[in-house]
Formats: C-alpha cells, sequence, structure tokens
C-alpha cells in the first residue's frame, strides 16, 4: 500500500525522527522541512539586522493575510476572507460575539455536549456577557434543535476525541432555514479533508494552525468570515491592529474594512512566518486525494484492531463508517493512559484522552500504512506481555 500511495512523496518535505512512529499530527504537525532556514532567515536577517525596519522591508506586517489566503484555499474560502491571529479560543470569542450581535433579538446560542473544554468554557461566557442562554445538545440531536430562538449554532466539525463528524451541509442550512448563524470549529478538519465553505455558505470558522497544518507549537490559529458579513460585523476585541489606520494613532475606533478588522493587536511575528512557511506543503495538493488517503489509513487501523486486538479490552470508540469521521481514530481501554506511555516509550507516539482514550491522528502526508501496521502489533505486544503495567507508565505528565 505505502509503494502504491500517491500521497507517500510528501513525507520527505518533512523532518521526522527515523526511529519514530508518529501519530499525534492532530495534537501538534510535523515540522515541514524547511521551516528552520525560514526560521533561521527570520532571525538572524530580518530581526537581527533589519529589526524595525522588517515590518515593513520584509514583509512582516502582511504575513498574517498571506497566510490567511493560503489557507482560504484549503477550506474553500475566497482570498481576503480569511486571516491568521490569536489562538483558536480568542478567535471562536470573536465570532460568537460578533455573530450574537448581528442577531441581537436571539437569545439563544446552539452548542454540542462534549465538544471540546474551550469552546463550551468561551461560549458560556459569550452567553453571559450577551445576555444569551446556552443550548447544549448532543450531536445526534443538534438538526432537531434549531429553531426561530437561536441566534448562533457553534459546533465543531470533528469531536477531538471520537473523530465523530458532523454534516457541515445539512446543519449550515438547516441554521439558515431557521435565521440562525453558523460558526464551524475546523479544528480537526483542516488539512485533511477538502472543505466547501463558501459552496455551502457558511458564515464563521475558526480553525488550528499547530495540528494538521504542521505550524508549530502555539503556532497562530485562523478565522473565516463570510464576505457578505464583513461590512456589518462588529468584532467585541477592538484592538488597535482591527483598526482601519493604525498606524494614525487615532483615538476613536475605526474598523478595518475587510478581514483586518478581526486582528487585535499586534501578530506573534515569527509563528505566522514559521505557519506561513508551513502552509507551502500545501501548494498544488489535492485535498480529495488527502481525504482519501485519510480514510484508507483509518479504515485499516479499524480492520487491523478488530483482527489483531479482539478480546484484549480495546474497543474502537470513532465511528465506523468512513464518512462518519474524521482523520483520527480513538480506541477506548481502560488501561489507555498505561498503555499510552508504553507505545511512547517504544516511539510510537500517540496520545491519550482522559479518561481511558488512546487516540491516533493520521497525518495523510506523512502517515505510512506499515506505521498502523506496527502500531497495532505494538498494541497486541503491549497488552499480551502487560508491559503498560508498570509503575513509570502510570505517572500522569502535564501535557497528554
Ligand atoms: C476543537 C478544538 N477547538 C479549540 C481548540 C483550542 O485551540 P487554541 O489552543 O488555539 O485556543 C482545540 C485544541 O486542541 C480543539 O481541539
Amino acid at each position: 500500500m505505502d509503494i502504491a500511495d500517491p500521497m507517500g512523496r510528501y513525507r520527505s518535505m518533512f523532518d521526522l525522527p527515523a526511529e519514530t512512529i508518529y501519530l499525534d499530527g492532530g495534537s501538534l504537525g510535523a515540522m515541514p522541512a524547511t521551516v528552520p532556514a525560514r526560521m533561521k532567515r527570520a532571525l538572524e536577517e530580518e530581526w537581527a539586522h533589519g529589526i524595525i525596519r522588517s515590518w515593513n522591508d520584509a514583509g512582516w506586517y502582511f504575513a498574517p493575510q498571506r497566510a490567511g489566503d493560503r489557507i482560504a484555499k484549503l477550506i474553500g474560502a475566497n482570498e481576503g476572507e480569511v486571516i491568521v491571529a490569536d489562538s483558536t479560543s480568542v478567535n471562536l470569542f470573536k465570532v460568537l460575539v460578533a455573530a450574537t450581535r448581528m442577531r441581537g433579538n436571539r437569545r439563544t446560542i446552539l452548542v454540542e455536549k462534549a465538544n471540546f473544554p474551550t469552546n463550551v468554557y468561551i461560549a458560556e461566557s459569550v452567553a453571559r456577557m450577551m445576555g444569551c442562554e446556552i443550548r447544549a445538545v448532543d450531536p445526534a440531536n443538534v438538526l432537531a434543535a434549531i429553531n426561530e430562538d437561536v441566534a448562533v449554532v457553534s459546533l465543531t466539525h470533528v469531536n477531538y476525541r471520537t473523530s465523530r463528524r458532523h454534516d457541515l451541509e445539512a446543519i449550515t442550512r438547516r441554521a439558515h432555514e431557521a435565521g440562525s448563524l453558523m460558526i464551524w470549529d475546523l479544528c480537526h478538519s483542516v488539512g485533511v479533508m477538502p472543505l466547501d465553505l463558501n459552496r455551502h455558505e457558511v458564515d464563521f470558522a475558526v480553525g488550528c494552525g499547530y495540528k494538521y497544518l504542521n505550524g508549530g507549537p502555539g503556532a497562530p490559529s485562523h478565522v473565516f468570515v463570510a464576505a457578505r458579513h464583513l461590512s456589518t460585523l462588529d468584532q467585541p476585541l477592538t484592538g488597535w491592529h482591527g483598526h482601519a489606520k493604525p498606524f494614525d494613532f487615532s483615538e476613536s475606533y475605526q474598523p478595518h474594512p475587510g478581514m483586518e478588522r478581526m486582528l487585535v493587536g499586534t501578530a506573534p511575528q515569527l509563528g505566522v512566518l514559521a505557519l506561513e512557511e508551513a502552509l507551502k506543503v500545501y501548494e498544488d495538493i489535492d485535498l480529495h486525494a488527502v481525504r482519501r488517503k485519510s480514510v484508507a489509513l483509518s479504515s485499516l487501523f479499524i480492520d487491523l484492531v478488530d483482527q489483531q486486538l479482539a478480546g484484549l479490552g480495546f474497543t474502537v470508540g470513532s465511528p465506523r463508517a468512513a464518512e462518519e469521521r474524521g482523520s483520527h481514530i480513538s480506541l477506548v481501554h481502560d488501561h489507555a493512559h498505561a498503555i499510552t506511555q508504553a507505545m511512547i516509550a517504544r516511539n510510537i507516539v500517540n496520545g491519550f484522552r482522559t479518561p481511558d482514550m488512546l487516540r491516533f491522528g493520521l497525518s495523510p502526508l506523512y502517515t505510512r500504512f506499515i506505521d498502523i501496521w506496527n502500531t497495532v502489533a505494538a498494541l497486541k505486544e503491549i497488552v499480551e506481555a502487560g508491559a503498560w503495567d508498570n509503575p513509570q507508565f502510570k505517572v500522569r505528565k502535564l501535557v497528554s
């Protein structure tokens, strides 16, 4: 399968440790091999020698727009509809408040249960601020719960634990039929599947730079606003970089007419430059081919789990139907944490999600089919031999 894989050639675009099987690209993507040279230039020439002149001369100032335009191509948006800024949490806050303000006569924010915690925390705070109530429903009940009270529907396309994927098109359509606005969190979908936000008339979206986009630890996030909303969008964090003319230092706030109004303060420039460089891997990539490989990897994973791990206490925690899942597979096991640590000790890096999930992020640009084979073989060995049952594997580290 690896020999026949049309995506196989992309692996060489990453600097991956030779002895490691890396299955955590849905948490922190691998490093594209050209990033160090770009960062060296950014540090040694642009920062050290250009110093402040580099905001103009090295093109630093417009890097958030340039990186945003690259991401726009991956999510079915137009140039000028996506900008790189802040964290996903902050961007979610901005679009939730802005969307709620656009539907001022409605008092409900519809969210899903079991979403990533930041989404829940931010929505609750926005509801308090805006005098709204939160309606939190099971993912399967979202469509039925959208009615004329709902100002905004805010969902994550692919669930961070289970990999369950919402029907973005049907839910967006239903939200609009009810007169609601739609926000999608694309953290676990951007870069691993085709997305077509404008075709489905999505209103707002946020996404992550450090997962499948490989932008590096803490890479800035991105935000999408459909062009039709830009002129009326009242972004709540009115920082100077969202101003129409930041360097006029005017005392009154006037929002930028374009996507720049989603900016707040000065960009974390080194992070934006690393992300911009990393995104070059995606130049001319066919996301349908990426998705085909993602499905082939995850289907192989599930088949091997069924075949090899029966009776060892694992259950598949992700949808078995490929069209219902994203690009990671979760396995549930009573000893998930210790097994994950035992895997990492063997240089097979997967993630753990409390209380009982092993999460395997499959990055079609660099994950090989043989990696799946070896991963399932290691899981089998570790559980059959009881190798996980070791005090060193039971210590919880700060970051998992
Ligand atoms: C679905 C989802 N939304 C938001 C976030 C948080 O992103 P950030 O750390 O950029 O705020 C994560 C992080 O893993 C996530 O999985």
